[in-house]
């Protein structure tokens, strides 16, 4: 048959002639949308369905070859790991001028934490606590991921992850349900800006819903298996906050839950993501998703396997290929009807309008804007602004600062003059080559004259001792020793799990061996994950956490250790003292039988302390901050009435700081056991010397509530504690009593699963 070739111009006037109203307004995207879908053959509807990657970058297991093929022949609606104006726009005049309808692609790509311009790991600006940090530095990489041609990020991941041996705890906030919340929503906003119509701003994708972060073992894909309680308490909140953010889209996590993959499971993509939580954007698979289900045993070939995805809502395949060559055959069975195929593609269609491409298909492919909006100065400085509320400061007795003006310094370890690990794994469009390593900071910190000495003592991932011996030499000749040690940016993100969660290598030996010459010896961590480093802890007088900071890292780094700014940063995970602990995290049970160390029969190890090496919300400062006595506005509260909670934070130190006062909650008596302790509140205070706030806090009956015994969501009456600290450990406390259960309307009555 010949091919009816509708161009593009006329399929637009088409649509565009139904619209009296302005371009994209709500109403006339459904029916411009309609009067597209319905020029449709089942083959295109596939075909929009389809997400390829190209093959620029590789970011799983398979590349198709010809995909740009597909696109001429109408069977790709998405496009990923493509970019640059040039190369985005020659792709889309595929598209556009070569298929039957013109119906332009959408262009993805995992812009994670800066586009170009790279900013700290996730799990590094969550450790600023900084929302507004953080929510600048989505902005930023929205105005230059937009400004390369870029439609749409796999962006944020918000699973929560308390496994450290689990790569991915890198790309997220860390333990937290109520801080990954809050990071998430903040990280949508930064992406979306004032909405995806507008041409710096991209479509967001919250992700891996739902629950990845728990795989089993923290091994990465492995099994999820949890309680719907757990799961609504603790893995789903950040989902459904960047939902009510408005992410525009969604991504399935490769993880089964409950014995079905989130790419089919229906009770995640539709009783709960739609039904409960109203989302409208569509929901994208993850990286050959449909395709491991044949892995998973769920489905028995790939026609189940399609069929099972696009009916439990999810609308978009990426990489596998299944949705274009099994939906037109099942449609025409009837196992797949015309009416399930065109709400998915309703959904990808209004995101493509939404964002303006039926009007321009090109308007992100603008070569111009790509010149003049990549790589600003001010895009710089706030990846060095962020990078620095990123860094936390473990341990310091007394010998950080440093002088500018020391005589010499020896820089010892792997890591030290590495700009590649700088910017962290996930790096997407970045460039190692034009990050600031430790070393570049370190060197224009200090005066001239300052001799800055180096050497890298060992690598970072091998045992061998043969370079320690330079080192020690070095360390020598120095008046203070600054140590980088780490992982490689390659050891976390996807694919990374560790079973050891110790420095890699013969790091720990060389930190041994400096520590042996006497001299001062300062500790710099990279990593993408919480480490066990008793040993450093306890031994090496200043520990720094400094993640992966990005593009300006060593700048930002030189500015904590030279004193230019006073360390804020406070850890969104908990540091186990030992892989054996994991998982561990701060908001634990009680048990029956809590630790004691006076009674065998209680909950402890023989071997290791149950306690962790560094707590979550943990960091220190150069100064010191006192907090007094937690006061409430009331002993007792009822129904509906909320609660103030005020502590005063002193700095009794001599230098100007910034604190985050943490605001935690104990329910002493639930129907079912609550969590020792429950984040719940922080703020972030700055303080010069002798300066005091009184930091105050509102608990409200929400804060107070948790899916109760049956299911329903609300507060219980009882006794309360509170607490008020630098982190989840050292706190103040308070105690009130709920004298009634208020009638909550917002009590939601979980889903019973109809899997
Ligand atoms: C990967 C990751 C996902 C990413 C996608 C596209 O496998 O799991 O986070 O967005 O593929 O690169």
């Amino acid at each position: 048959m010949k091919k009816l070739v509708i161009p593009f111009l006329f399929c637009t006037l088409l649509v565009s002639c139904n619209t009296e109203r302005s371009a994209r307004s709500g109403d006339s995207i459904d029916s411009r949308v309609d009067s597209v879908l319905k020029l449709m053959t089942v083959e295109e509807k596939a075909g929009q369905l389809t997400l390829y990657t190209s093959d620029w970058d590789v970011t799983g297991p398979s590349i198709r070859a010809g995909y740009q093929e597909d696109i001429k022949a109408g069977k790709v609606g998405a496009v990923f790991n493509a970019y640059g104006a040039k190369y985005t726009r020659q792709l889309q005049e595929i598209a556009v001028k070569e298929t039957r309808l013109g119906i332009p692609l959408l262009f993805g790509y995992d812009v994670i934490h800066g586009h170009k311009t790279i900013f700290p790991i996730p799990i590094g600006e969550a450790s600023s606590w900084d929302l507004e940090a953080i929510e600048r530095s989505a902005r930023v990489a929205a105005e230059e991921a937009s400004a390369d041609g870029l439609h749409w990020t796999f962006a944020p991941m918000v699973d929560i992850s308390r496994d450290p041996r689990w790569g991915r705890v890198m790309e997220g906030a860390g333990e937290d349900t109520y801080l990954g919340s809050l990071i998430g929503a903040a990280r949508v906003k930064g992406f979306q800006g004032n909405g995806i119509s507008e041409i710096n701003s991209v479509a967001a994708c919250v992700k891996h819903f739902a629950a990845y972060g728990a795989s089993q073992a923290g091994r990465d894909y492995h099994t999820v298996d949890m309680s719907d309680r757990v799961l609504r308490e603790v893995y789903l909140p950040p989902y459904k906050a960047a939902v009510d953010a408005g992410a525009a889209t969604v991504m399935t996590s490769f993880n089964e839950l409950d014995g079905t993959p989130a790419t089919a499971n229906k009770y995640l993509m539709d009783d709960i993501l739609r039904k409960e939580w109203g989302f409208q954007g569509f929901v994208v698979t993850d990286y050959t998703s449909i395709m491991e289900m044949l892995n998973h045993g769920n489905v028995a070939d790939s026609a189940e396997a399609a069929a099972a995805t696009i009916k439990s809502g999810v609308d978009m395949d990426m990489q596998a290929g299944f949705f274009q060559y099994e939906l037109p055959q099942l449609v025409k069975d009837g196992k797949v009807s015309e009416a399930e195929l065109n709400t998915a593609v309703r959904r990808v269609l209004r995101i493509k309008f939404q964002m303006g491409l039926f009007d321009d298909p090109y308007r992100y492919s603008d070569e111009q804007r790509e010149k003049s909006t990549i790589g600003k100065p001010e895009f710089k400085e706030a990846s060095r602004d962020v990078a620095r509320k990123s860094i936390v400061l473990l341990k310091n007795n007394g010998v950080l600062p440093l002088s500018k003006s020391v005589k010499t310094i020896a820089l010892i370890g792997p890591l030290g003059k590495s700009r590649l690990d700088m910017i962290g794994a996930w790096s997407a469009a970045g460039k190692g080559d034009s990050a600031v390593s430790i070393f570049d900071g370190i060197r224009a910190k200090v005066s001239p004259s300052t001799r800055v000495l180096y050497a890298k003592g060992c690598n970072v991932n091998d045992d061998s001792t043969k370079y320690f011996g330079e080192a020690v030499s070095l360390a020598r000749q120095a008046d203070i020793v600054i140590m980088s040690v780490g992982e490689a940016a390659w050891m976390s993100g996807e694919a990374s799990s560790r079973g050891i969660l110790d420095l890699p290598g013969a790091q720990q030996k060389l930190v041994e061996e400096i520590h042996k010459t006497g001299k001062p010896v300062v500790v710099l961590l990279s990593n993408g994950r919480p480490l066990t480093i008793p040993w450093i802890d306890k031994n090496i007088p200043a520990v720094v956490e400094t993640w992966y900071l990005g593009t300006q890292a060593g700048h930002a780094i030189a500015d904590v250790l030279f004193g230019d700014y006073n360390p804020s940063g406070k850890l969104p995970v908990t540091f186990p003292y030992s892989v054996g602990q994991v998982p561990i995290f701060y908001s634990a049970k009680n048990t029956g039988r809590p630790r004691d160390p006076n009674n065998k029969y209680s909950s402890k190890y023989l071997d290791i302390p149950n306690d962790p090496l560094y707590p979550f919300g943990y960091g220190l400062s150069y100064t010191t901050f006192e907090y007094g006595e937690v006061n409430l506005s009331a002993g007792e509260v009822s129904a509906n009435q909320n609660l103030s909670v005020t502590c005063r934070i002193t700095n009794s130190g001599s230098l100007s700081g910034t604190e985050t006062v943490q605001l935690y909650i104990r329910d002493m008596v639930g129907s079912v056991t609550r969590p020792l302790k429950e984040l719940k509140g922080f703020q972030q205070v700055k303080l010069g010397p002798g300066e005091f706030k009184d930091v105050v806090f509102t608990l409200t009956p929400e804060d107070l509530s948790f899916y109760r015994k049956d299911m329903t969501f609300g507060p219980e009456a009882g006794r309360f504690k509170v607490f008020v600290g630098p982190n989840s450990r050292d706190v103040k406390e308070g105690e009130f009593e709920l004298t009634d259960a208020p009638k909550m309307e917002f009590q939601v009555k979980a889903m019973k699963k109809d899997l």
